[in-house]
């Protein structure tokens, strides 16, 4: 049995218009975790020594479909042993279950030689998604796996384009207290939208998508809204308005909600301002009684990874 140990970071996907379509990839903080692997052999099995608390029943781990897809792409036996050591939150809307399988794909991959190529594993990481929503989604082990900001252009094929970050980008995010979880979100989105909606959508998905080519964050900042998603879930977290009027008072370039929440995320142009913005939307949930955890950092372009 040979061993690594892997980390791979946490993401926000959606980045306000780019629902399903776009990512970004956190710096310091992810889901760390041991994997070993033969050749030869059969088993499979997952240890959880992380402190989260976890589905127990190993078909209910996002690591499982994600692997057992890459098992029969592999086509011979092999054994694979994962111990997680440390582990996002489920939840959280910062990729939790996107940082899980991403690591796990890499490390076997690594261990196996690297049979696969990045876009492989990220469809295979995508079955923990579906698992989860109901949906193969990408815009989260997109950037988990493979850093930086992600889009996905299609689906079916997978077509994915990494874009460059700014160097003068930042990110404060806060994980409110609040259950919200990917399902329930998804099902409170309506099914069609209507065409004005479309124009002012794919106007914002196309600066974004400009400004992080451009590095222009002011661009970035002010393409980041979203007219389809953001309205209908808005309503799961308190007073949202007022949160993002707080952080924008405070220097942010933009404020929305992080993949399928309950946590926010800002966007900054430099470390300060994100702390700033970070302490303004804790304070926010504070005056509510609502317990939360800010982070505030830079956006990476570094993804999934051995470490030590
Ligand atoms: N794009 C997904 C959603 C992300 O917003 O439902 C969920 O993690």
């Amino acid at each position: 049995m040979q061993y690594i140990k892997v980390f791979a970071p946490g993401t926000v996907a959606n980045l306000g218009c780019g629902f399903d379509v776009m990512g970004l990839t956190l710096d310091g903080v992810g889901d760390l975790m041991e994997i070993g692997v033969e050749k030869g052999a059969e088993g499979f099995s997952i240890r959880n020594e992380s402190g989260v608390v976890l589905p127990e029943k190993i078909e209910e781990n996002v690591i499982t479909p994600a692997v057992r897809m890459m098992s029969e792409a592999y086509g011979e036996p092999v054994r694979i042993e994962i111990r997680l050591l440390e582990k996002i939150v489920p939840g959280s809307g910062i990729g939790s279950s996107a940082a899980s399988s991403a690591a796990a794909v890499y490390g076997i991959n690594e261990l196996l030689g690297r049979p696969f190529s990045g876009r492989q594993l990220v469809e295979f990481a995508m079955q923990g998604e579906a698992l989860l929503g109901g949906t193969a989604h990408a815009d989260n082990v997109g950037p988990a796996l493979l850093g930086g900001v992600v889009l996905i252009r299609g689906y079916e094929p997978l077509d994915i384009v990494r874009l460059p970050v700014p160097d003068n980008f930042f990110y404060a995010v806060v994980h409110p207290d609040i259950v919200v979880s990917t399902k329930m979100a998804r099902e409170a989105l309506p099914r069609e939208i209507p065409l004005a909606k479309a124009v002012t959508q794919w106007g914002n998905v196309g600066g974004l998508v400009a400004g992080f080519a451009l590095g222009d964050v002011e661009l970035i900042g002010r393409s980041m809204c979203d007219v389809v998603v953001e309205p209908y879930r808005k309503g799961f977290i308190p007073d949202y308005d007022l949160l993002k009027s707080g952080a924008l008072e405070e220097g942010a370039l933009a404020l929305n909600i992080a993949g399928s929440g309950p946590s926010v995320f800002a966007l900054t142009a430099d470390y300060d301002t994100a702390c700033r913005v970070a302490d303004r939307m804790k304070a926010h949930f504070d005056a509510r009684n609502v317990g939360c955890r800010p982070y505030a950092g830079r956006v990476s372009n570094v993804g999934a990874r051995i470490v030590e």
